[in-house]
């Protein structure tokens, strides 16, 4: 045995396929990258919107330099993200296009199927990484603001699709109680709001009701007041900057929180103020991760993604406040039930007919 070798049983495992794994994950984090630079230049967007280019149309349509349009372009192509339709052309007469299927995942904010605002989280978290080798020495946190705006509009643009229109338009009504109160004028608290997406929402979608944001980051509540404001539900939606404790007690038909739970330092105590602000008939809601029931090795996708943002962004933003519990993004329902339980709630509903592929709704009664 050599100092490198262990001599824990290989159980079929080979270091080819070992190899594969991680070598993919090279290759995602190259893609990774270059879907930042995609996105955040604008070339996606020109692409979609303008049509193909060259490098040099391309740099002009965007302000940017064509050496470097050049090679990300051709990189997308070797990809299969972009088309091209003379390879064998002189270099930057090679014209590029983006396939209609691939608009909503590269180019459209609005489609539940975009994927470049998680480039952005990611993105955030690798500008700090000095910091979370830090953390990891010494059990510290890295805080949601020290991440920055990378972090914070990326998820912000992740879930807007999923919380402006299809929660409203596609789960909510599922609940009766829920959508009948909404529709009658009811009152909404939505605590870890973030930049306002579910608020705004639910706002559109029910023209009476009103809406009450909560959230502990400065930057993300600025953002929800603008966004409220320019999607014409400023006089329904205010959002506050502070945590559930200065929400009016029973005064609410519906208090929800969204991808947001497992963040919380002190959870226990969040719950328990939902507990508190909900209105007798009134309903509690959470959505977030759909993690599986136990760790298990070898996971899926979700259990494989979900663990990564906790790496790299969720429990040291979650640790960075002194008595954390520190959950991590991999929150799972026996987790949750366990802080239900400790703030008052006698019992932890799972929505099954709300989830989608990544999220899983409960309802705590
Ligand atoms: C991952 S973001 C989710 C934001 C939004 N719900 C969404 O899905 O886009 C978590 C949010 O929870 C907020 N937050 C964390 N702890 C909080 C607390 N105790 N009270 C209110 N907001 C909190 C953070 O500031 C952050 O905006």
């Amino acid at each position: 045995m050599t100092t490198l070798e262990t001599d824990v049983p290989s159980d079929g495992r080979t270091t080819e396929a070992c190899a594969e794994t991680v070598f993919a994950g090279i290759l995602g984090m190259e893609q990774t990258t270059a879907l930042y630079l995609g996105d955040r230049l604008g070339w996606y967007r020109s692409l979609a919107q303008d049509g193909p280019a060259t490098a040099p149309e391309l740099a002009a349509r965007t302000g940017t330099a064509a050496r470097y349009a050049r090679e990300w372009l051709e990189y997308q192509a070797v990809c299969g993200l972009l088309t091209v339709d003379d390879p064998g052309a002189a270099p930057d007469e090679r014209c590029f296009a983006m396939p209609a299927a691939h608009v909503p995942v590269l180019a459209d904010l609005d489609s539940e199927a975009v994927l470049t605002p998680f480039a952005r989280i990611l993105v955030a978290s690798l500008r700090r990484i000095d910091d979370l080798l830090e953390a990891y020495r010494t059990g510290g946190g890295v805080s949601w603001e020290t991440f920055g705006d990378d972090a914070r509009e990326g998820q912000s643009a992740q879930n807007r699709p999923l919380l402006r229109d299809a929660l409203a338009r596609d789960h909510l009504p599922l609940l009766g109680d829920v959508d009948a109160a909404l529709r009658a004028g009811g009152r909404v608290a939505d605590v870890g709001c973030g930049e306002g997406w579910s608020p705004i929402g639910i706002a559109r979608a029910y023209p009476s009701a009103t809406v009450d944001g909560f959230d502990v980051d400065a930057a993300s509540v600025d953002a929800a007041r603008r966004h409220a404001a320019a999607e014409g539900v400023g006089d329904r939606v205010a959002v506050q900057h502070a945590g559930i404790e200065a929400a009016e007690a029973g005064a609410y038909d519906l208090v929800c929180a969204f991808e947001c739970v497992h963040d919380m330092p002190d959870p226990v105590a969040v719950l328990a103020g939902m507990r508190r602000a909900v209105a007798p008939g009134g309903t509690v809601l959470i959505m977030d991760e759909k993690v599986a029931d136990a760790f298990a090795p070898d996971g899926d996708e979700v259990e494989q993604l979900f663990y990564g943002f906790s790496l790299m962004c969720c429990l040291p933003d979650g640790l960075s406040t002194p008595g954390s519990v520190g959950t991590g993004t991999v929150m799972r329902r026996g987790t949750l039930e366990g802080y239900a339980r400790a703030a008052g709630f006698a019992a932890v509903e799972v929505l099954d007919e709300l989830d989608n592929d990544i999220f899983r709704f409960y309802r705590l009664c």
